[in-house]
């Protein structure tokens, strides 16, 4: 058996459903997949009934035919914990384990996710699957991992159940000990919200205005991590117990109110995301001038990164998306299939497993696109299937390799879930994540999110030349800690407009702004106030460059000797005064910036604080291609990536050798429409 995603090699794999097929062709699809050099499947997340019929009654032997057969054929197995559907007898016998809308109105059997976290029935009922599935499976030698559940939070990450209220009350109880201590938290004085005993409080609910009290959601959301996060330790124990030593526990998918530091933390050996670059040509809601499209994925494969350095694709796009629903996209164009692959590979993925073998000729996702059309037929994504294993066999060398980057965007769960409600907060931080990205994707500066941690130091932040944390409404005295250690050791800091205003709950603060980044920034906001439509765009000039400052405005005033206003407002209301002061600050510098980041804004930062397009020197590509850099044992690897229709030009100013064509280049090299190449810098 082959381990998968440590270091070994970078393997192939497809989301298999033995389930929804005739069993007179689970040896041949097995066949023709290890033909196509796909040498692992995942199946059974939604398969409960499947080992337990009915309550207390369980079978295996459909799971066991099908892994012996596996085992038979070389085939590897990732197997699922059944959570994601409960089954129909569960749900009718005991409707407390599902999930309710914000009215209290259960989400009934039908569809998939409709369980909470927090009932005990179901987390009783879980514990017994789980049990029986992991003691009776985890010694299949067919099997090389385990998947927790299907997309924790996907379709729905609320949850308003009586058994999400009870465990809510705990969660709070927890917290802060005290009635008091909450109400205090929470400002219940305002509008007369003070609670005089634990059971008075619920999850949010339905209010007059639609506004629920905002720090008691901040909390909320916190609980819904909590409740997600011990709900797959809850699994993570049991499947760890029986599961052989070499095998993983992961889970598939990114969504929102989740931890993911904590999870892998706490219950999983790595993560795996399932990665659908398709919706960048959805037929609802994209636009079609957007220059991104499917390269907004490599935002989402950075998150992965910032919790596994190292990972899986647990269903990689092959084909059409589409619910019978909702959700259309065209099929993967010729050569997209292979480049949304080495997109992963690019970021550090190294396992990559299709959705799905063959599409499914019934329910809801009948046309949602696996490798194979219904009648199962060779097809074109079949045959590009196989060209992808022919080229990985050249990246093995790659496998373990870490993506590497000069430049950081900070980030923390308790701003990320503040924006989520808060609109202030949210528009200054859409506009700068989405321009941070687009610039450093287009001056192709690799990048990496850093999460703040509690009980982080800066040593894991001095990897970086710069870092920028745009818009950090809430600080804590920890936090500036660690930022002002990284500064005084040398690094450079950028922070964005509304820095500091806010403390844990939420609440606004009632320091001098920036508060807390006031003695690290050397900046002083005697005023501020969003930028009105009358006044767009409002400018900023800094030696001579103009750029702007979107959605709001901080007017500086630069505190200490050290700080120096280095940019002013030119125009309208605010013109002449201070948008952008430098601090030093022991041997780094610390900048506050008065606005948001728009794309021009960036580009003016990367330029001027030295660290755009890092390997100038050696490769210089159009702005349609993304450049990504892997490094392991003093190699690197540099991924290009073209995501246009049309050829790229790109000039290699050193000899590189070029892994898929195995020989040294130098100078002009076409590449193709989608086309992708390798490097690898040196020998
Ligand atoms: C998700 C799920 C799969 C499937 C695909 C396509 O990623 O994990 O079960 O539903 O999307 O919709």
């Amino acid at each position: 058996m082959r381990k998968l995603i440590n270091e070994t090699g970078i393997d192939l794999g497809v989301c298999y459903y033995p389930e929804h097929w005739d069993r007179a062709l689970w040896a041949e699809d097995l066949d023709r997949m290890l033909e196509a050099g796909i040498g692992t499947v995942r199946i059974a997340e939604f398969a409960w009934s499947l080992i337990e019929p009915r309550e207390g009654e369980y079978t295996y032997e459909f799971f066991d035919s099908f892994l012996d057969l596996a085992q038979q054929k070389g085939m590897q197995v990732i197997f699922c914990t059944p959570t994601a559907t409960p089954p129909a007898w569960l749900t009718e016998k005991y409707p407390e384990v599902l999930n309710a809308d914000m009215d209290g109105h259960l989400y009934r059997h039908g569809s998939r996710r409709h369980y909470n976290y927090n009932s005990p029935v179901y987390r009783e009922k879980t514990r017994n699957i789980v049990e029986k599935s992991a003691s009776h499976y985890g010694s299949h030698p067919a099997i090389v991992g385990w998947q927790l559940d299907n997309e924790f939070n996907c379709e729905n990450d609320n949850f308003f159940s009586d058994s999400d209220t009870a465990a809510f009350r705990r969660f709070l109880q927890e917290r802060y000990q005290t009635l008091e201590a909450l109400n205090e938290a929470w400002g219940t004085v305002f509008w007369n919200q003070t609670y005089t005993e634990w059971e008075e409080i619920y999850v949010p609910r339905r209010t007059n205005t639609n506004s629920v009290n905002p720090h008691q959601v901040l909390d909320y959301y916190r609980f819904v991590s909590d409740s997600v996060n011990s709900y797959a330790k809850l699994q993570a124990d049991i499947v760890r117990k029986y599961k052989k030593p070499e095998d993983f526990i992961t889970t598939n998918g990114m969504f929102s109110n989740i931890d993911y530091q904590r999870m892998v933390r706490e219950s999983l050996d790595v993560l795996t995301y399932d990665s659908y670059p398709d919706f960048g040509y959805a037929l609802d809601g994209y636009n079609s001038a957007d220059p991104m499209k499917d390269r907004w994925w490599s935002r989402n494969l950075a998150e992965v990164r910032a919790v596994s350095p190292n990972f899986g694709i647990m269903e990689q796009q092959s084909g059409a998306n589409g619910w019978n629903t909702r959700m259309e996209a065209p099929s993967p164009r010729p050569g997209q299939l292979t480049l949304w692959t080495m997109q992963s590979i690019a970021h550090g993925a190294d396992y990559i497993s299709y959705f799905r073998w063959r599409t499914c000729t019934f329910g809801t996702e009948i046309y949602w696109h696996g490798i194979l059309d219904y009648s199962g037929r060779e097809n074109r994504r079949l045959r590009e299937v196989r060209e992808v294993s022919e080229k990985l066999k050249f990246l093995q060398e790659i496998a373990g390799a870490k993506y590497v980057a000069k430049v950081g965007i900070v980030k923390d769960y308790d701003n990320i879930w503040d924006a989520r409600q808060d609109r202030w907060h949210s528009r200054v931080d859409s506009v700068s994540q989405d321009a941070l990205f687009v610039v450093l994707q287009q001056t192709h500066t690799p990048f990496d999110y850093v999460y703040m941690e509690n009980h982080m130091d800066s040593e894991s932040l001095k990897q970086y030349d710069v870092l920028f944390y745009p818009h950090a409404c809430i600080l804590t005295e920890e936090r500036m800690k660690v930022l002002e250690d990284y500064v005084a050791a040398g690094g450079k800091l950028v922070m964005g407009c509304r820095t500091g205003y806010k403390d844990l709950s939420g609440r606004c603060v009632m320091d001098y702004l920036p508060g807390l980044a006031a003695k690290l920034t050397g900046t002083d906001i005697p005023e501020y106030s969003f930028v009105a439509p009358d006044e767009r765009p409002v400018t900023v000039e800094w030696e001579g460059t103009k750029f702007e400052a979107a959605v709001f405005n901080d007017l500086l005033a630069s505190a200490g000797d050290s700080a120096q206003v280095l940019g002013t407002y030119t125009a309208g209301s605010y013109a002449d005064t201070p948008a952008l002061i430098r601090n030093r600050f022991g041997r780094g510098e610390a900048y506050y910036f008065g606005g948001a980041f728009a794309e021009d804004t960036v580009r003016v930062f990367l330029e001027k604080l030295g660290v755009a397009e890092p390997f100038g020197d050696i490769i210089s590509l159009p702005e349609g291609c993304e450049l990504a850099l892997r490094e392991k044992d003093g190699r690197r690897y540099l991924f290009v990536l073209n995501y246009k229709a049309e050829q790229a030009e790109i000039e290699l100013k050193a000899k590189l050798y070029d892994l898929f064509n195995h020989r040294e280049e130098a100078g002009r090299q076409t590449l193709e429409k989608y086309g992708v190449r390798v490097y690898r810098i040196g020998i």
